[in-house]
């Protein structure tokens, strides 16, 4: 169904954004202000055209939206899957296509997303995709997530507003949580090859001038709420029923309806000791982030034709996500939201494993030196974790 398009692996992190060294871009920009990053890749060929898009937003397992302004300043939406004859009586004007996790259908845009390896792989996200037409745009918004737009082909005029929040002022929508006002501070013409780096919180709005297709890599942050129900989850799970909230040596209460400050202190203890221990947090944060954010989907080598495309080489599937974290005495290994205790000589490989997506068969097979590794790496394949292409 999906044609990839045949790249030459290419999975190395960017050294540079354009102007700025990446040293110089984390200390100044992320998550702190956005940057307009010209030609961070000059020449850029998209390695999915506008056709190819929309045949994705067809399919039943990929998430997809059309987002119209019919009528000026009046966005609406529609969820895919789409068909041939949604995009045949589409306007010439005022429409976006946009479609989630890219990376997971086509090669290219999985390499694409390597190169932003120099923030760790369990940060990002998956890449969505649009495609507009001239006026075509989502409208003024912001994200809660920091997000590199490339522009891959075409030309988007971006219009920068301030940092908002829940309190900003929003537009009357029941469909997209859109600004009333953008408030504009600046706009900047991006061209092909250019990228806007985006922090949380800022508002954003990009309105295609000619045809134009902008690739998002979008990273994830959990609320500190989510953090918390979750870990939570994970204590209840540990702790079971038995550790309560104890009061031993309690004096006689005085005044039996005050909430008394020492007991307020008791139950902050008790938090603060489950929170206390790094192992316990490490082990229950690795999971939650590596955690895919639709685990039905199948592997990337059922879905994306990559023969060819590589050799002599064991790729890491487009859907799994790992990390590790290791201490003089533990390494845990994290895919896709379980957690594993690996012995030294695994920990030799799987250090490797979740640095590179792409490893030779040399190195692997000199890594692969004994029953255990043999064992786990055959695990990896067989769960379809990783590829091997010989
Ligand atoms: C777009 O690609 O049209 C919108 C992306 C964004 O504003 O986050
Ligand atoms: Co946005």
């Amino acid at each position: 169904m999906i044609k990839p398009t045949q790249f030459e692996p290419s999975v190395k992190p960017l050294n540079r954004l354009g102007n700025l060294s990446i040293e110089e871009f984390l200390l100044r920009y992320w998550q702190q202000k956005h940057a307009v990053l010209s030609q961070v890749f000059p020449g850029f060929e998209p390695p999915i055209d506008a056709n190819e898009l929309a045949g994705l937003a067809l399919e039943d397992e990929v998430e997809s939206r059309l987002i119209q302004e019919a009528t000026p300043n009046q966005w609406t939406m529609e969820s895919g899957p789409f068909s041939d004859q949604t995009f045949a009586t589409l306007p010439a004007e005022n429409w976006t296509l946009l479609v989630q996790a890219v990376d997971q259908w086509n090669l290219g845009i999985w390499e694409l997303l390597q190169q932003f390896s120099f923030i760790p792989n369990w940060r990002r996200d998956d890449v969505m995709i649009s495609f507009a037409v001239p006026g075509g745009s989502v409208g003024p918004h912001y994200d809660h997530y920091d997000v590199f737009l490339i522009q891959a082909e075409g030309e988007r005029e971006w219009t920068i507003g301030p940092k908002c929040d829940d309190l900003t002022e929003r537009a009357e929508n029941d469909q997209l949580d859109l600004l009333a006002n953008i408030d504009a501070q600046e706009t900047h013409l991006l061209k092909p090859g250019d990228v806007l780096y985006v922090p949380p919180g800022v508002a954003h709005w990009g309105v295609a001038k000619t045809s134009a297709m902008t690739i998002s890599i979008g990273f994830r942050a959990p609320s500190v709420g989510e953090v918390f129900q979750d870990f939570g989850k994970e204590l209840e799970g540990l702790l079971g029923n038995d550790t309560r909230f104890s009061d031993p040596k309690r004096t006689i209460s005085q005044s039996p309806g005050e909430l008394a400050q020492q007991d307020v202190d008791r139950i902050q203890q008790i938090l603060a000791k489950h929170v206390a221990d790094p192992k316990v947090i490490a082990n229950w944060f690795g999971s939650f982030m590596t955690e895919p954010k639709r685990d039905e989907l199948l592997p990337l080598v059922d879905r994306v034709d990559v023969d060819g495309a590589y050799e002599s080489c064991l790729v890491r599937d487009a859907v799994t996500r790992v990390a590790y974290y290791q201490t003089e005495d533990e390494f845990l290994w994290f895919c896709n939201g379980e957690v594993q205790s690996l012995n030294p000589s695994c920990a030799i490989l799987a250090e490797r494993l979740a640095n590179e997506a792409v490893l030779s068969l040399e190195e692997v097979s000199a890594l692969v030196d004994d029953e255990s590794t043999r064992e786990w790496m055959n695990e990896l394949l067989e769960q379809g974790h990783y590829h091997l292409y010989e």
